[in-house]
């Protein structure tokens, strides 16, 4: 047999390390390093040289995360060290009394037990084990001493490694952590099962659980799973860490994503007020917890602890309240959004949910109700988690009252009577009435006068809605030929706040063309994709007579949405609209077309805290257009860190790595020079 060709060996060994580090930079760091576009050039290449060469494939080659074909079942994995399960506290005093116990065993003070404290993930709990290096077993927990061998789909995740990064490899590494799915990824997959029928999750960790246990890796390598790494449970030989959050940060060097928020502290009051802190954050997370795990830091005092039946003594989880409660469904309301999308929404006894009064939750549409099976008088379990609005997730039918009532979709709007639509192979069902339903044209006038949109000082929603009761305003356009003798004859309107109102609207008038467009409501056309198609087409005729193949060549454009916006400028109903529009005096300057310099090319930009002036999404999209890329976080290839109001750990780590940091104001002033450049 012929030995391989060197320079061959070289440029597979080098496209895998590049894989490899572009993986880890990616789903651990979250720091992207390669460009999709490249990343999928090399892997091609790879794969390429790979089908030519299969005497060279490896199972730890970055082309071989979804290789196994599907399994008939999983195999039994005996865990060499039971996982266990851990106590629980529900109270400061429950955290007091862990400390003491631990403290009376270790015969010190509370207040000197050194303790590390991460948040409790709500997911799927798995082992992995890798020997020499290389990933060789994923389990799931089962029931602590047996699981289920379902390696090929933990290959799947990106963020487990294959193999183990850096210089000091230990030979024996058993790692345990929880894979999770983020709010939006859980979202999304639910929002394409509902689309297409299949199988809905009632929380991201079920989707986890679920998507894990699938016997076709491919379908596992479809969904938004992260692992995060929590535990060392076996390391060989010892390489010295004397304490857990040694560990962890060792984990990480060896290419695992472990936790942000671990912090160590000392006492049970340090503790307790982590516990709350994070408690307020929870919401704003992106990803399920549903407690704090609070350990013992120090590995000898562990061993020294030891365990009871099935939870160790040196380790409690806080439990945070419940996401989901149970309550009753009193009534069902059905709610027509701006492009007529038919909304069942659940009236509900109010019920507190993980600390805020939920009376109304979404049904999604008719299919929902169907697979949940739900009537009105039903309990139901209802879940909040995040930004997520209030969800029904389950019905117990057996405390069905004898009175339940079927829940009717309408056949007719419930707002202007047009008949309800349904497209062919469509969940939502929508009104027909366009603009002349009167929902429909409340809210695109909402959303036309939005602070994001045109921004008219004084237009509430109140107003809006008398606005068109009284028939007085049919299109966007017919704002703007109000008077301010007739606004003063409105209820509570007096003749400042109708001249406030008048010139408010005059000012609105001149705008940008990224606002006019996001103005339109064209659907699926959000902040962001609003300025990339104005910035890509400079003039709102070019937008106007752009091709679904112009559209889609936008950044972030893709089928759908280009086909939408390609719909909507050929609309009679629209084209008189803008007609009107641009008649009553909306301007805005129109600028040549900015696909070419790029001054930041080459520049990763990332922005924090809360700005003023803009969205981070717009900032965001207006970089890119400069030729920028935006992180997601500080590294030391940052080019600079816009810091807005309220910045936290970014602007601290931007101080504490040299990165240039700039405050909003700068921001703007720099953005226009570029701009205009
Ligand atoms: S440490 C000896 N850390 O909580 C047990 N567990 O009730 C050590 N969990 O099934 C576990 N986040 O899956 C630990 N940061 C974290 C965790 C965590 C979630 C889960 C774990 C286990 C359950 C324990």
């Amino acid at each position: 047999m012929s030995q391989p060709d060197p320079k061959l060996l070289e440029e597979i060994s080098q496209l895998r390390a590049d894989l490899d580090s572009a993986n880890y930079r990616y789903y651990v760091l979250d720091e992207p390093q390669l460009t999709d576009a490249d990343y999928d050039r090399k892997l091609q290449r790879l794969k390429r040289l790979e089908a030519e060469n299969p005497s060279l494939i490896s199972a730890d080659s970055p082309t071989q995360r979804v290789g196994a074909a599907p399994a008939e079942g999983f195999p039994a994995v005996a865990h060499a060290i039971p996982m266990l399960s851990l106590d629980n506290a529900f109270s400061r005093e429950d955290i007091i009394a862990f400390a003491e116990r631990v403290a009376e065993r270790l015969e010190c003070e509370p207040d000197d037990i050194e303790f590390s404290c991460e948040p409790k993930l709500d997911g799927a709990a798995v082992s992995l084990v890798y020997e020499q290096g290389v990933l060789v077993i994923g389990a799931t927990r089962g029931d602590g001493r047996t699981g289920e061998g379902i390696t090929s789909n933990l290959r799947t995740l990106r963020s487990v490694p294959l193999k183990l990064m850096g210089g000091s490899i230990p030979d024996l590494l058993e790692v345990r952590g929880e894979v999770i799915m983020r709010h939006t990824g859980f979202e999304a997959l639910n929002e394409r099962a509902r689309e297409e029928g299949s199988k809905v999750f009632a929380n991201p960790r079920n989707a986890a659980a679920g998507s894990l246990r699938q016997l076709d890796p491919r379908i596992t390598a479809t969904r938004p799973l992260e692992f995060h790494a929590y535990q060392a449970a076996r390391l060989e030989p010892d390489m010295g860490d004397a304490s857990h959050s040694a560990l962890m940060a060792r984990l990480s060097t060896l290419g695992f994503r472990t936790s942000a928020e671990l912090t160590i502290l000392h006492g049970p009051d340090a503790v307790t007020d982590y516990c709350e802190q994070l408690g307020e954050k929870r919401d704003q997370l992106g990803y399920d917890i549903d407690g704090v795990v609070i350990k013992v830091n120090d590995l000898r005092h562990q061993r020294e602890l030891g365990f009871v039946a099935r939870a160790p003594r040196w380790a409690v989880a806080f439990k945070f309240p419940a996401q989901e409660e149970v309550t009753t469904l009193n009534d069902v309301e059905f709610q027509v959004g701006r492009t007529g999308a038919i909304t069942p929404v659940a009236r509900l006894e109010p019920v507190t949910v993980a600390g805020v009064t939920v009376s109304n939750a979404t049904l999604h549409n008719a299919d929902e109700i169907e697979r949940l099976g739900v009537m009105m008088g039903d309990t139901v379990a209802i879940r909040r988690a995040g930004d997520v609005i209030p969800q029904v997730v389950r019905v117990d039918t057996e405390k069905r009252p004898p009175d339940a009532r079927a829940i009717i979709f309408p056949d007719s709007c419930p707002v202007c009577g047009s008949e309800i639509e349904r497209l062919e192979g469509e969940a939502v069902a929508r009104c027909s009435g366009g603009l002349y339903c009167a929902a429909q044209r409340k809210e695109a006038l909402k959303h036309f006068a939005s602070r994001k949109a045109l921004d008219v000082d004084g237009l509430g929603v109140k107003l809006i809605e008398q606005l068109v009761d009284l028939d007085w305003v049919k299109t966007p356009a017919d704002l703007f030929y109000l008077s301010v003798e007739q606004l003063q004859s409105l209820p509570r309107m007096g003749e400042k706040s109708a001249t406030n109102l008048v010139n408010a609207l005059e000012t609105a008038k001149s705008t940008t063309l990224a606002r006019f467009i996001y103005a339109l409501g064209i659907r699926e056309v959000g902040e962001a994709t609003a300025v990339n198609l104005a910035s890509h087409f400079g003039a709102l005729k070019a937008l106007q007579d752009a091709d679904q193949t112009a559209l889609e060549s936008v950044s972030d454009v893709g089928p759908i949405v280009a086909a939408h916006v390609h719909t909507f400028f050929r609309q009679p109903h629209n084209i008189e609209t803008l007609q009107a529009l641009l008649e009553a005096g909306i301007t805005w300057q129109e600028s040549e077309v900015t696909q070419g310099p790029t001054p930041l090319e080459g520049q990763t930009w990332v922005l924090t805290g809360t700005l003023d002036t803009m969205t981070r999404d717009e900032g965001k999209a207006r970089l890119q257009a400069l030729g920028a890329k935006v992180a997601g976080s500080v590294s030391r290839k940052t080019t600079c860190l816009v810091a807005g109001e309220a910045a936290g750990s970014k602007l601290i780590k931007a101080e504490q790595l040299g990165v240039e940091v700039i405050d909003e104001a700068t921001f703007i002033t720099r953005l226009a020079d570029w701009e205009q450049s």
